[in-house]
């Protein structure tokens, strides 16, 4: 990390394929001179969904123009609905009919599912055309636009088409974070507790001891939030780019979040399915003599000081998130894994899980 003129720079190291990742105030509005600078593309075209465009497209558009870029826009209906094949297809024919072509660029404007389309059109439009995140949910800043996982749902599943695709760069605004709904906010949260859990004890107490500080979005606590969520989530993407092993723990409270998020119809915003699953997951490793009962009400507690759920609301059929804990993505050849904490800060990925020690959980959770 470097720090100059109040920015915060992370750079995620993958030779040849490095970026950087910038954090800062007020970035949307000035980071049209970098990207020229970076040499990314000749024209650049903006991918957002309807509801982010209209707060923040023209912003980002006068932005680009400052720094000499031409730069179109174009925008699918907001929601989960629209990352599927067709959005490709729509969004990749617009582009050929606009005369888009090798050496031009996509720049994904918005949260998880806008970075995970933009970034899949960008791997296999004309063969890969370069991206750049500019991420606006907090999922989107700590996690998904970093690390380079692109894809589409199908009925079968989600995120089941995909590419690993990594981008040009990453811009971090933390004023966006503004408009964001609570929930979603919240459901960022999760996945920023869940990187002190499986690598940082000292972030874990941070995010204790500034709580306030945080849900206040007050600069103190939210720049090395984000500064120390990226670095995380760097260090383990250059460990590990294409998940054959250690990326596997970003997945912490993903086995049985998943299954609780599906079994929700998917209802549950994402993030407060996996603030479920990361209690489940740390109540299994105390059954399985992995971690202690202190660390495990260490974790309850920070989740609940925080606002997120920590039980699975009793409407929801335990039967149906067995069922689902079986079809998981995750699952290989048949295998259900689990990433157990040791300790706060340190994590095992396991499929030696007692089924009786998942019934218990879950009837418990
Ligand atoms: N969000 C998990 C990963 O990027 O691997």
């Amino acid at each position: 990390m470097t720090t100059k003129n109040d920015e915060i720079l992370v750079t995620v190291g993958l030779g040849e394929r490095s970026y950087p990742i910038r954090i800062a105030r007020g970035l949307l509005g000035k980071l049209g001179s970098d990207i020229a600078s970076r040499k990314i593309g000749n024209r650049f075209c903006v991918i957002s969904d309807d509801r982010v465009a209209e707060l923040y497209g023209e912003s980002l558009m006068r932005s680009l123009s400052g720094g000499g870029l031409h730069a179109e826009i174009l925008t699918f209906p907001h929601g989960e609905a629209s990352k599927e094949l067709a959005t490709i297809a729509a969004l990749a024919r617009q582009l050929a009919k606009k005369g888009f072509d090798r050496g031009d660029a996509l720049i994904a404007l918005g949260g998880g599912v806008t970075g995970d389309i933009t970034g899949f059109l960008a791997s296999v439009y004309m063969r890969g055309i370069p991206f750049v995140q500019v991420p606006t949910s907090l999922l989107a800043q700590v996690d998904s636009s970093v690390g380079g996982k692109t894809g589409v749902d199908i009925p079968e599943g989600k995120n089941l088409i995909g590419t690993f695709y990594q981008p040009q760069a990453v811009y971090i605004d933390p004023d966006v974070l503004s408009t964001l709904p609570d929930q979603e906010f919240l459901g960022g949260l999760a996945e920023v507790i869940k990187y002190g859990i499986i690598r940082d004890r000292e972030f874990f107490d941070f995010l204790a001891v500034n709580r306030k500080a945080i849900l206040a979005l007050d600069d103190s606590a939210l720049l090395p939030l984000l500064e120390r969520c990226c670095e995380i989530k760097a260090n383990v993407v250059e460990e590990d780019e294409r998940e054959g092993g250690l990326r596997r723990i970003l997945n912490f409270g993903h086995t049985i979040g998943h299954a609780v998020e599906a079994a929700s119809n998917f209802t549950l915003i994402h993030g407060l399915a996996i603030s479920i699953g990361m209690r489940a997951a740390t109540d299994l490793a105390v059954l399985g003599g992995h971690c202690t009962p202190e660390d495990d009400l260490a974790v309850r507690r920070l989740l609940q000081e925080f606002g997120l759920p920590v039980d699975i609301p009793p409407k929801f059929d335990r039967q149906a998130i067995r069922r689902f804990l079986l079809t998981d993505k995750k699952t290989v050849g048949g295998r259900v894994f689990f990433v157990l904490p040791q300790e706060i800060g340190r994590v095992i990925i396991t499929d030696k899980v007692a089924s009786t020690d998942i019934d218990e959980v879950l009837a418990n959770t």
